[in-house]
């Protein structure tokens, strides 16, 4: 920032309010401020003031953040890796809810914001920082607006509390998602371009995540709508294996939780989970139906399902990652599985985990030929065959989870409801 910048507006500081003071302000401010990086959209990590170093840290930030798929875990680690970058005694991000995120003007006319996530020491509680963002306008720039001591030592500067300021629009698309503000030189010294290279870098590595995340939320609701199509045709097709289908989504999105997988495994064991038969769809419905014994012609074609249903879910995009799930389901760690015979670490391991799921239902339904099993029946033979015809991990898993088990409910048969409403499992 240079003292010409702020020496023009301090000629008429008396005559304005002390919002239209700061809004005038904070647009010379912006003109200045923009300046050091030449309006370019991305800063260069070849910044002879910034260095490699730079460079490395934001690489290792986007890796981790790559891992995220929640919008307030990407915050807070996002602070909590940035605290040490710029010289400030506290910072925050504060984001505003759907309703607010209309326009950019929308957003700023809101006095209360939605989620709100600090570190250190910051002076203004969330609807004064939504204010300063508000009168400062920055949702008008796409760039980090920064106040100094010229600014905030004006009669007119209605923050005595914040001496300096460095505050950037977080956009989600087209639409202000929320703020970062940075509070206050650690020095009582000024920002300088340095610090604000490093506000716009994290900001920009935050609206990065926001998108990638986005379309990620997308494709799990094409999916899920595709999803939903296929299973409804199952159900015509063939009840009984649509409701195991589900019974196996439910106990897998169990087994799934209790191994701790994350957010976005667990949609992919369910959504795998409850489409892995699918390929039933292509099997006369005679076979599927047959109350006694089966053909040896009969066993063949209902052992290609898994290379059927493969060949139907491919044809899905949103669908490609739980192809392995509906092609591997029958596979074996002895080899002895269809229809690759693939051993136990050539299995993907979401095939390891549903095939237990799958097993364990049809261990304990009742069957044309016999009774169904006792969960406790069900669960000897599991172990039994842990390690030759099962994943031994997977059943410790399932034996780990197994009150839950026993008394697992199947849900709605609505992927959006099982999913709860907004993808969540
Ligand atoms: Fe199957």
């Amino acid at each position: 920032m240079t003292a010409r910048s702020c020496g023009v507006i301090f000629e008429n500081t008396d005559k304005l309010s002390g919002i239209e003071f700061v809004a005038n302000l904070a647009r010379e401010l912006t003109l200045s401020t923009v300046s050091w990086n030449n309006g370019a959209r991305l800063p260069s990590y070849s910044s002879p003031s910034i260095g490699d170093e730079a460079g490395a840290f934001l690489d290792e930030l986007d890796l981790a953040l790559q891992q995220i798929d929640s919008e307030p875990e990407l915050v807070e680690v996002c602070l909590t890796r940035f605290i040490d970058r710029v010289p400030a005694e506290g910072m925050s991000i504060q984001r505003f809810s759907q309703a607010d995120q209309s326009s950019p003007e929308a957003a700023m006319s809101l006095p209360n914001s939605r989620g709100w996530h600090s570190r250190g020491r910051c002076p203004l509680p969330p609807p004064l920082a939504d204010n300063l963002a508000e009168v400062l306008r920055v949702a008008q720039v796409p760039k980090p607006v920064v106040v100094n001591r010229s600014v905030s030592q004006s009669r007119s500067w209605p923050y005595p509390e914040v001496r300096q300021a460095i505050v950037r629009a977080l956009r989600k698309g087209e639409q202000v998602w929320g703020y970062l503000t940075v509070f206050n030189h650690l020095e009582d010294a000024e920002f300088d371009r340095e610090s604000a290279w490093w506000v716009e870098a994290i900001s920009q590595a935050v609206e990065q995540h926001l998108q990638r995340m986005e379309a990620e939320r997308s494709a799990t609701e094409l999916g899920i709508t595709t999803a939903e199509v296929l299973l409804r045709s199952l159900q015509q097709k063939d009840n009984v294996t649509y409701e195991h289908s589900l019974r196996v989504g439910e106990l897998s999105l169990l087994l799934a939780k209790n191994l701790g997988c994350s957010f976005a495994d667990q949609q992919m064991l369910y959504l795998g989970a409850i489409l892995h038969d699918i390929g039933k769809l292509s099997i006369d419905g005679s076979i599927l139906r047959k109350a006694g014994d089966l053909s040896d012609s009969d066993l063949e074609r209902l052992r290609e399902h898994p290379q059927l249903g493969h060949d139907l879910l491919k044809c899905f995009d949103s669908l490609a990652h739980i192809l392995p799930i509906a092609l591997f389901h029958h596979e074996q760690p002895d080899g002895g599985g269809y229809p690759l015979g693939l051993e136990l670490d050539q299995i993907p391991w979401p095939a390891r985990l549903v095939s237990v799921a799958d097993s364990y239902d049809a261990l304990t339904r009742d069957r044309p030929y016999r009774q169904g099993y006792s969960h406790e029946r069900a669960m000897q033979i599991l172990r039994e065959g842990a390690g030759q015809q099962w994943d031994a991990e997977m059943v410790r898993a399932l034996e780990s989870a197994s009150e839950a088990v026993e008394s697992l409910e199947t849900r709605a048969p609505l992927l959006r409801v099982a999913l709860g409403g907004s993808g969540l499992p």
